[in-house]
């Protein structure tokens, strides 16, 4: 981030578009400029004071590039592809970190386990996994897999066959009517809605292992069945549903068939599980992987419940601060899954706080013993400088959200009671590593990386690496100091309980 090189509003804007954050995030009127531009200066003058901190901690990892550290890299990885989590990172990924960082971990804690990706690939290596995840899409994705990784039996395989090839849900009468949510009203074609109506019913007269596959696999599908895209803050609609959304028609490519979508997936299902023929055979060492354990709720409830001093290691990426809503883009999967509005919205203020909707949590309330990590946000003087210029932001109009500066506050700071409840669950000389990215608002860049490194470092853990991943644009590690900071940095935060 640089300073506002000039007190205009012109020149805010020309910033905007230099450092490509949204024009309308940087939209602040002329009078709004010099107590926004001093604000502005005293981030970066925090952030070169933490940056210089680290400085000789941070470095590029040429290793490693944004295909690991996001779902992309295990499009291709037996299992994995099943269900894209989009904000799922790659099992390689985990892979590297454990080898590199943790080779004699016997045990691993994921607090944000989403699709599982830690817990299966730790299990892999013989080492126990523990996960906590908030969404039932990612709690069932796990269950399945736990499932079949135990190996499928003839009669499952062979209904899955029978399945795909006769399509047993076209002869049925029954229907279960399509559980939907306001958000999700009108999502598919109507002979796609009838059929996924019959498969419901079809399937429950399986036995049951047989109709929870197949209610996973209907839930790999949904999305390309639909008219719409998961797009990161909520649910694109293509221009062929009754739903228009901007100026600007969207049109989200084929809309497959439910029946071939159906069809293709139980191939790919049936070819994953085979043994020897899918493209990381599950059954290579079945007798090597580590117990997987996952505890369905919130990390906030359920962290302080674990005992202290009982992980090697931890490996997770929580939700970034980034707007994203998994309950509106994962709603097609939760209202399958029972989960009706009241329930959405629950979950919604439940999972961390990453949208402009959360209302601030009361973090004593969930455990009295979170006063020190409080204190340590209340303590963290870039962190208090971005709050208070976002509160001026909003105070001047100038937020395309007034929910930011809430979003911001309530992310730093119950992930403040997070990290401190992990330096309490790692045993001495554990392993932390979190995945995550800085972001920009209102024009601030916000090193997310650089704040909760300076909060771990006060709660017992020494920062062993802060690893940036490689921007395409060749930052090696000597140019980090010029030009690092100029870019939202998306890294790998790596601390060391003491
Ligand atoms: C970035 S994703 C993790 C993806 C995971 N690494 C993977 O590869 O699938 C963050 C996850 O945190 C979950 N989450 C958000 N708030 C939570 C909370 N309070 N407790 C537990 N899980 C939560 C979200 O549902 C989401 O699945």
């Amino acid at each position: 981030m640089k300073p506002i090189e000039s007190h205009t509003a012109e020149a805010a804007q020309s910033q905007a578009a230099l450092y490509g954050h949204a024009q309308e995030d940087a939209a602040v009127s002329a009078a709004a400029i010099p107590a926004e531009a001093a604000g502005l200066q005293e981030i970066d003058r925090l952030d070169a004071i933490l940056t210089a901190r680290f400085a000789k901690r941070m470095h590029t990892d040429t290793s490693l590039d944004r295909r690991d550290v996001s779902f992309q890299a295990n499009k291709s990885k037996a299992v994995y592809r099943w269900y894209k989590y989009k904000e799922g990172f790659s099992a390689s990924l985990v892979e590297y970190l454990l080898n590199r960082f943790a080779a004699k971990a016997a045990n691993v804690l994921d607090p944000f386990a989403g699709s599982g990706t830690t817990l299966f690939a730790a299990s892999r290596l013989g080492i126990a996994s523990e996960g906590i995840e908030l969404l039932p899409i990612g709690q069932e994705i796990i269950a399945i897999r736990k499932l079949v990784e135990k190996g499928i039996s003839g009669d499952i395989s062979a209904a899955l066959t029978r399945w795909s090839e006769h399509q047993p849900w076209r002869e049925t009468r029954q229907r279960v009517a399509l559980p939907e949510l306001p958000i999700t009203r009108g999502a598919y074609p109507d002979d796609t809605k009838l059929q996924i109506e019959s498969f419901l019913a079809a399937s429950k007269m399986e036995p049951p292992e047989v109709s929870a596959v197949l209610r996973f696999a209907l839930l790999c599908i949904l999305e390309s069945v639909s008219f719409t895209r998961k797009d990161g803050q909520y649910l694109r609609w293509d221009y062929r549903s009754n739903r228009r959304q901007g100026q600007n028609p969207f049109n989200k490519g084929e809309i497959l068939p439910f029946h071939i979508a159906f069809r293709s997936k139980i191939h790919e299902m049936l070819a994953d599980l085979s043994p020897g023929s899918a493209p990381c055979d599950l059954f290579q060492q079945p007798n090597s992987h580590g117990n997987i354990t996952l505890h369905h709720g919130s990390c906030l409830g359920i962290l302080p419940q674990l005992p202290a001093a009982s992980y090697d290691s931890i490996i997770t990426s929580p939700p970034y601060c980034n707007r994203y809503d998994y309950t509106r883009t994962y709603a097609l999967e939760l209202a399958i899954l029972g989960i009706d509005e009241a329930g959405l919205s629950s979950l919604r203020q439940t999972m961390l706080t990453c949208t402009v909707e959360n209302k601030l949590k009361s973090l004593l309330t969930i455990n009295p013993d979170w006063k020190a990590a409080i204190r340590a946000a209340d303590d963290q003087e870039l962190l208090q400088a971005i709050l208070a210029y976002l509160d001026l932001m909003k105070a001047q109009g100038s937020l395309n959200n007034n929910g930011i500066p809430r979003m911001v506050r309530g992310y730093f700071y119950e992930t403040a009671c997070v990290v401190f409840e992990c330096a309490r669950l790692l045993k001495s000389g554990g392993r932390f590593m979190m995945v995550n990215d800085n972001v920009r608002y209102a024009g601030a860049s916000i090193s997310v990386d650089l704040i909760l490194s300076a909060l771990a470092e006060g709660m017992g853990l020494r920062v062993l690496q802060i690893m940036v991943l490689p921007t395409g644009k060749g930052n090696s590690s000597q140019q980090m100091g010029e030009h690092g900071r100029d870019e939202l940095r998306k890294c790998i935060y790596v601390w060391q309980k003491e």
